[in-house]
């Protein structure tokens, strides 16, 4: 993701995430981390490619950043624009981000997901991740609890995506 993405990542970010979406100004701090010898963040997107069903290509369908402190990853964020939703892009997403660990040389990655959003969390079921706590009320407004997930060795989940065992 480059600071030219934003804008179009912030028309899928509002219209995925109505009740907290980032600013503008939380996605250009996040980029100023990401580059440069200390880097603490990876985010990247998915664009459409050329000639596919109605669009020219280019167009931004998807995006997902990483944070890394100290040899813990963290997803930040996570998003696929909905008319993509099972086509294994959230997969490929998640599949970069853990690489990204894998560089940072993280022994762990946690994230927080909505209880009541099981989609994502099969999503990260299928690469490893187990709930290891609850934070309550941590989405505001709404007062809706966080699960807290965890992948413990981020370096073999990528490792099973490329024998094709993620099931
Ligand atoms: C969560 C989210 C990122 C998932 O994205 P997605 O692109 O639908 O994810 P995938 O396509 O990889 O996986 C979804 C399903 O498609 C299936 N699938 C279909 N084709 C696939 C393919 N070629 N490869 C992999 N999986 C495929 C998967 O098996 C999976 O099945 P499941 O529903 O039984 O788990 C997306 O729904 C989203 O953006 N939601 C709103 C934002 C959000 O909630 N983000 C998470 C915040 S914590």
């Amino acid at each position: 993701m480059r600071w030219w993405d934003i804008g179009p990542v912030l028309e899928l970010e509002r219209a995925l995430f109505p009740d907290d979406a980032w600013s503008k100004g939380l996605f250009w701090s996040e980029l100023a981390h990401a580059r440069g010898a200390g880097a603490t963040r990876r985010y990247v997107v998915a664009e459409e490619a050329p000639g596919s069903e109605g669009g020219q290509g280019g167009r931004v369908v998807g995006y997902a950043g990483l944070a890394a402190i100290d040899g813990t990853g963290d997803v930040q964020t996570i998003a696929v624009a909905q008319e993509h939703w099972s086509t294994g892009l959230g997969s490929r997403l998640l599949g970069e981000l853990l690489t990204a660990a894998t560089d940072f040389e993280c022994r762990e990655v946690l994230l927080e997901v909505r209880v009541d959003n099981t989609r994502a969390q099969r999503l990260y079921e299928r690469f490893g991740f187990e709930g290891v706590g609850v934070r309550r009320g941590y989405y505001q407004p709404g007062n809706v609890d966080a699960l807290v997930m965890r992948l413990s060795d981020p370096l073999s989940a990528v490792q099973g995506m490329t024998h094709g065992s993620q099931g």
